[in-house]
């Protein structure tokens, strides 16, 4: 006997099938039905729901893309991968095969990546707060030191009489490049603070500046700014040579780099907005080959791509839960994935696409996390067809951030795993109640 029809209340909504918004018609709503060659109903159903799922593949080639992209225009570019967009063990190691070096920001992930077999010499150890045990392990194992402050270049300068030798440092600068400017990290260069930290690292004879480091923030798709940024450290290096001496072995130029996900308050799809990587590389590279040297003596160039390598390659399944119309008519309907595992939902109009075939009639719905909060909204205007309880929907581009800045609260942290030449791997496991609850005790005296 078929099951019975699930009742839900009648309402009259406007139909959107076929109509132009302001960029045209909207594509017709294709099922996004497999993942790397696998169903996507049966991955939730071998794998659980909701379900981070990682395309090797992708990984693999956006990595490759970047690095085409730069060496071709500066031979000595190097990836360093920054760690804390997504610090999964497998998600590094694979993008250590491909050749990157690790880039970090604390001793937990300089941790991660010792224990990735990576040597000291292929990290580089970025961050305002590194403390003095991390910092000596690091300079012991050779790694590229950027220093963030002057409280950081005293700890380094009393490490160099520890250790008895001049130290190899990086500087991290900043510049106003963009509004509101990345002022927390690093001397700034148009104050004249830069200048002022080299000149004091050179001071003592305990340090040498052998690199420069800016940052200029995330998800920044307008290219100019990087250029303005390799103008800034080509003159700012033109001056620190001729002023102090100073040559340097590297510079680096951070990462910042856009992924095709659409910003909430963008005017225009990221699909339309995103640079490639060969925008960005023409937009830093030959301004770099021209600073202060032969092409031979360029100093290393290091980049520091997060979101832009490990977005695209994953997506999430989430399973429909619930739906109901809010008081105003909207339809609202509720997810298995919260914000505790999607938290760049605050940046990010996620694409919401159903594992399968729901029809055309799109409706304007309001995306309800599954986690009893009131803030929990994965997306306040998404247009979906009609679902129901149990259907699949699947969320590309989900691999910078939420993992690693997922929070346990309320339900259990879902199964991750990665697909590759037809081949499921898990590469983190659901959380259980024992391990959330491993390092917690209840002494004697509460128990009842
Ligand atoms: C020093 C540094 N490098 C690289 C990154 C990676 O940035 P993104 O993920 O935007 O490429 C960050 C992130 O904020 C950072 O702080």
């Amino acid at each position: 006997m078929a099951p019975k029809k699930t009742y839900s209340k009648p309402t009259i909504v406007r139909h959107t099938v076929g109509v132009m918004n302001k960029f045209g018609r909207p594509p017709a709503t294709v099922p996004m039905s497999r993942l790397s060659g696998f169903s996507v109903e049966e991955l939730a159903g071998e794998y659980g729901s909701p379900l981070y799922v990682l395309a090797v593949n992708e990984l693999r080639e956006r990595y490759r893309d970047m690095t085409r992209a730069f060496q071709t225009r500066y031979p000595k570019a190097q990836i360093a991968y920054s760690y804390k967009t997504n610090y999964l063990k497998a998600v590094c190691s694979i993008l250590h095969q491909e050749g990157a070096w690790a880039e970090v920001v604390s001793g937990f992930e300089y941790d991660i990546a010792r224990n990735l077999d990576m040597p000291g010499n292929k990290i580089v150890f970025n961050g305002p707060y590194k403390t003095r045990e991390e910092l000596i392990r690091a300079f012991n194992d050779g790694a590229m030191v950027n220093i963030d402050n002057y409280d950081e270049m005293q700890l380094i300068e009393d490490i160099s009489d520890e250790l008895g030798k001049i130290l190899e440092v990086g500087i991290r600068v900043n510049m106003d490049l963009n509004n509101p400017p990345w002022h927390k990290f690093g001397f700034n260069i148009e104050a004249g603070h830069a200048y002022e930290a080299v000149k004091r690292a050179l001071s003592n004879n305990k340090l040498k500046v052998v690199g420069l480091h800016l940052h200029a923030g995330t998800y920044v798709d307008d290219v100019t700014v990087y250029s303005r940024a390799a103008q800034g450290l080509v003159d700012f290096y033109a001056y620190i040579k001729e002023q102090l001496g100073v040559k340097l072995k590297y510079w680096d130029i951070g990462g910042g780099y856009a992924s095709r996900n659409t910003l909430n308050w963008a005017w225009m799809p990221a699909e339309q907005t995103c640079p490639t990587f060969d925008q960005y590389a023409e937009a830093i590279c030959p301004i770099l080959m021209n600073g202060p040297f032969q092409a031979q003596d360029a100093p290393r160039l290091f980049l520091e791509p997060g979101r832009a390598l490990v977005d695209e390659p994953f997506s999430m399944i989430t399973s429909v839960v619930a739906q109901k119309r809010l008081p105003g008519g909207t339809r609202g309907v509720v997810l298995d994935a919260g914000m505790n595992v999607l938290s760049s939902v605050q940046w990010y109009n996620y694409n919401f696409q159903t594992a399968q075939d729901s029809g055309q009639m799109l409706e304007d719905t309001i995306l309800f996390g599954g986690l009893c909060m009131n803030i929990d909204v994965l997306r306040q205007n998404a247009s979906v067809p009609p679902v129901r309880r149990g259907d699949l929907l699947v969320i590309p581009h989900v691999g910078a951030y939420n993992i690693s800045q997922s929070w346990q609260f309320i339900y259990l942290r879902p199964n991750i795993i990665a697909i590759e030449d037809g081949k499921i791997h898990v590469i983190k496991k659901s959380d259980t109640r024992d391990y959330v609850q491993e390092f917690e005790n209840v002494p004697d005296e509460f128990k009842k």
